[in-house]
């Protein structure tokens, strides 16, 4: 299927926004001992202009669990298919994704991450998108809202392509 992109973030505005939102998570996390998680693939460009921008020390690693298969639509069902390697426990672990949408899949990394007594378990997403929101996630650091649409660029993609623009486009 042929889709038509529409530029819908432009990169200087991501960045704007990445600044912002690595300010406000160095302050709340002063002190604390952090684990950084990037959920691959979609938020690697993200967690990585995020992570470069803190100004307080924290441990990075990643976790991938797919929820989509090759359709624009989730299955519902949530694999884990690469874990965390360092260990979480007694640290304070935020959660970086691209896109939170049914909320299914950070959830599930949420339940994964918690059984392995961290101090705490925050979710930082560049997206939060309400559209098909099926369990409620509680998304402390946003990026930006959306109601709906279709999102890919800067990491997000429709079936592996359009992850290495460096803008966010609604596909229609
Ligand atoms: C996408 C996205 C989120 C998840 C959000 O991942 O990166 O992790 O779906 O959807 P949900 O809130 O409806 O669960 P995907 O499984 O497509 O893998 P990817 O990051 O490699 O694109």
């Amino acid at each position: 299927m042929q889709f038509q992109k529409k530029l819908l973030i432009p990169y200087d505005a991501i960045q704007k926004r990445v600044r912002e939102l690595a300010r406000q998570i160095s302050i709340d996390y002063r002190g604390k001992d952090t684990v950084l998680i990037g959920m691959l693939n979609g938020a690697v460009f993200f967690f990585s202009d995020l992570a470069l921008q803190l100004t307080v020390p924290a441990k990075i690693d990643f976790i991938r669990a797919s929820s989509y298969g090759s359709q624009m639509i989730s299955s519902g069902k949530v694999k884990l298919t690469k874990d965390v390697e360092l260990s979480v426990t007694d640290k304070s672990v935020l959660i970086i994704e691209d896109i939170v949408d049914t909320g299914l899949t950070v959830s599930h990394v949420i339940s994964h991450l918690n059984t392995r007594d961290p101090e705490s378990v925050e979710v930082c997403a560049l997206i939060d998108k309400s559209e098909r929101r099926e369990i409620n996630v509680a998304v402390r650091y946003c990026g930006f809202r959306l109601k709906e649409g279709f999102v890919v660029g800067y990491g997000l993609d429709c079936n592996e392509e359009y992850r290495c623009l460096k803008d966010i486009y609604t596909l229609e």
